[in-house]
């Protein structure tokens, strides 16, 4: 079939596989020009499939070797309807890997359920035997908690005040003022039931409890502080408690971890456009700003250099290298004074007249069509697709 981008709200509903493999393909391409990593060898990810995550399992496949199990919730394809991006990523992560002789099996389902860690287990039980890594990076609106039965849902609003800021719909670039109400108590709860520590925790233990994590066994999850701009309405809103949850429960992990040798970490990583971050109230205005400034002083890095500075510059060193709250940081670029002093200053003079000019409005769309497959100009779009891909490992 012909596929076109379809949004709906701040989603795109199609999906096309060959820009999918295409930006699969660019960050493989980017890791093997880096060279070998001396990292893990068998990596589960949990949220493997887009964003920080797949980049997390391309980083470890095609850096170091390393054989992969991706766990995540995508939509297969069906007869003239397209998979979800996630879906033909993983297609052609897989293919690829399969090529270049590394192992990598998938399962697609709820990663907050018994039932899919279960099913992780019997294969890590069968395959691997033990597992060096866990990578958990899931972003998820709703979980449904595996032992209440009860479907917590998260949200992204102020604590205490009104927020009033203002914000893009990157679509058409209307730049206008929008106002969010204060959450509950029961807001910040269920935020934290979603999007905090506490399925990270279950997922260690369930493992462990089987004797599948190795001796210096290593997890990492992502979190994300942002600037005083976003600060109300993120890291001191529901999610940044939800982050806060997190954090701490890093801690936790680890001290569980003590008779393996174990640790769990929490890298900050800096702010990108990636499926969730692009629902995020007044995110994509700052991250159009953020962008041009970074791309204008060269230091602008997507999920793959990311996660290959995270890897190479400080995961897999002798001491890792965290700030005074025991967090790793590869926010450091995003956040340093100058950048953000632009931005800042950028961020009195955005309307919907000057931010095409001085932000990054056509990079913040392309980027975000790019998760989708669209936007590649190597791609020729008007040339029927094959939608019925599989995802050859998956179980
Ligand atoms: P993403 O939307 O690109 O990826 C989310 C992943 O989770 C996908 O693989 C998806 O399939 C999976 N998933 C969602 N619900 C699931 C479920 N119920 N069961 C199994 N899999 C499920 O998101 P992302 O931006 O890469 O975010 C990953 C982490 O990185 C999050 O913790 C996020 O807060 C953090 N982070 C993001 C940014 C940013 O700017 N995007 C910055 C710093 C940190
Ligand atoms: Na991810």
């Amino acid at each position: 079939m012909i596929i076109e981008p379809k949004t709906r709200g701040f989603i795109c509903i199609t999906s096309h596989p060959e820009g999918c493999e295409k930006s699969v393909l660019d960050q493989i391409n980017y890791i093997k020009s880096k060279g070998e990593i001396q990292g893990p060898k068998n990596v589960l990810v949990i949220g493997a499939s887009t964003g920080f995550g797949l980049a997390s399992r391309i980083t470890s496949a095609f850096g170091s070797k390393s054989a992969t199990i991706g766990v995540f919730f995508e939509k297969p394809p069906a007869p003239g309807k397209t998979a979800s991006s996630g879906w033909y990523n993983t297609a052609a992560f897989e293919r690829i890997a399969h090529e270049d002789g590394l192992y990598a099996k998938s399962i697609n389902g709820d990663a907050f359920s018994n039932e899919v860690k279960e099913q992780t287990i019997q294969l890590i039980k069968k395959d691997l035997g033990q597992i060096d890594m866990i990578i958990y990076s899931l972003a998820s609106p709703v979980r449904t908690h595996p032992v209440t039965g009860v479907r917590h849902k998260s949200t992204l609003k102020p604590i205490g005040g009104t927020f009033t800021n203002k914000t893009v719909d990157f679509h058409t670039g209307e730049v206008k003022n929008i106002s969010i109400e204060p959450c509950t108590q029961e807001d910040i709860e269920n935020t934290i039931a979603v999007m905090g520590g506490e399925d990270w925790e279950m997922w260690i233990n369930a493992l462990k409890k089987e004797n599948l994590l190795s001796d210096g066994f290593k997890t990492i999850a992502y979190s994300y502080i942002g600037p005083k701009l976003t600060e109300a309405v993120y890291r001191k809103g529901t999610i940044g408690k939800a982050k806060d949850h997190l954090e701490k429960t890093a801690f936790t992990i680890t001290d569980s971890l003590k008779d393996i040798n174990g640790k769990a970490f929490v890298s900050v990583n800096k702010a990108l456009v990636t499926q969730s971050s692009s629902a995020i109230p007044v995110i994509p205005l700052y991250i159009s700003l953020l962008y041009k400034v970074m791309k204008e002083k060269g230091v602008q890095e997507g999920c793959i250099a990311q996660i290959h500075r995270l890897y190479t510059e400080r995961l897999f060193l002798d001491e890792v290298p965290t700030d005074s709250e025991g967090r790793i940081r590869i926010d450091d670029l995003e956040m340093r004074a100058d950048i953000q002093e632009e931005v800042a200053q950028l961020w009195e003079q955005a309307s919907t007249e000057t931010l095409p000019s001085i932000g990054d409005l056509e990079g913040y769309k392309d980027e975000f069509f790019n998760l989708f497959g669209f936007h590649y100009d190597e791609i020729d779009y008007s040339l029927d697709t094959e939608e019925m891909v599989d995802i050859p490992g998956l179980q």
